[in-house]
């Protein structure tokens, strides 16, 4: 069988959305009996919370969609993570900047803003929810499932999940 297809998503402190995103994409993979092709990890553009589970907050909504992100600990991306992924999915523009920096030429091309896949929702950012209120946390949940089932049906086109 070939290599499976490693998508790494990331955000600022790899707390809230890219956690997320790792959650919900890894469990819809999963769900779909794709779990041997595709592989999935996330990280933080800035190291502050390296080692930390996701924020409590992020855990509990994505727990109520029935979403297990306990297991998950943040990560600071480094450039041979983006060397080592197929596809980054960034989730806002300022994420897109940094990586776009620290991604060597040849990996650059990976780089993409995690909503390209959401093309029908309004938003092309995931906007952070970390100084607001509840709504915010449901809002990055709307956008990532979105996201993760346009994400899973490019794989499939592409060929890159069967
Ligand atoms: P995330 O949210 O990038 O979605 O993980 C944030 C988490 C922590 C901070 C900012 C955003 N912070 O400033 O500590």
């Amino acid at each position: 069988m070939s290599a499976p297809t490693r998508v790494l998503f990331v955000c600022l402190g790899n707390i809230c959305r890219s956690p997320t995103a790792h959650g919900v994409f890894e469990s819809l993979v999963a769900r779909a009996g794709l779990a041997s092709q595709v592989e999935v990890r996330s990280g933080g553009t800035v190291g502050h919370h390296a080692g930390d589970p996701p924020d409590e907050r992020s855990q509990a909504h994505a727990r109520a969609r029935g979403y297990d992100l306990s297991h998950l600990r943040a990560h600071q991306v480094t450039a041979h993570d983006l060397a080592d992924a197929d596809l980054v999915l960034a989730m806002d523009r300022s994420n897109l900047a940094n990586l776009e920096r620290l991604a060597a030429v040849a990996d650059r091309p990976k780089i993409k803003l995690f909503l390209d896949f959401a093309p029908a929702q309004p938003r092309r950012e995931v906007p952070d929810p970390y100084y607001g209120g509840p709504a915010g946390f449901e809002e990055v949940l709307d956008l990532v499932e979105a996201a993760s089932h346009g994400l899973l049906a490019h794989l499939r086109d592409v060929g890159r999940a069967a």
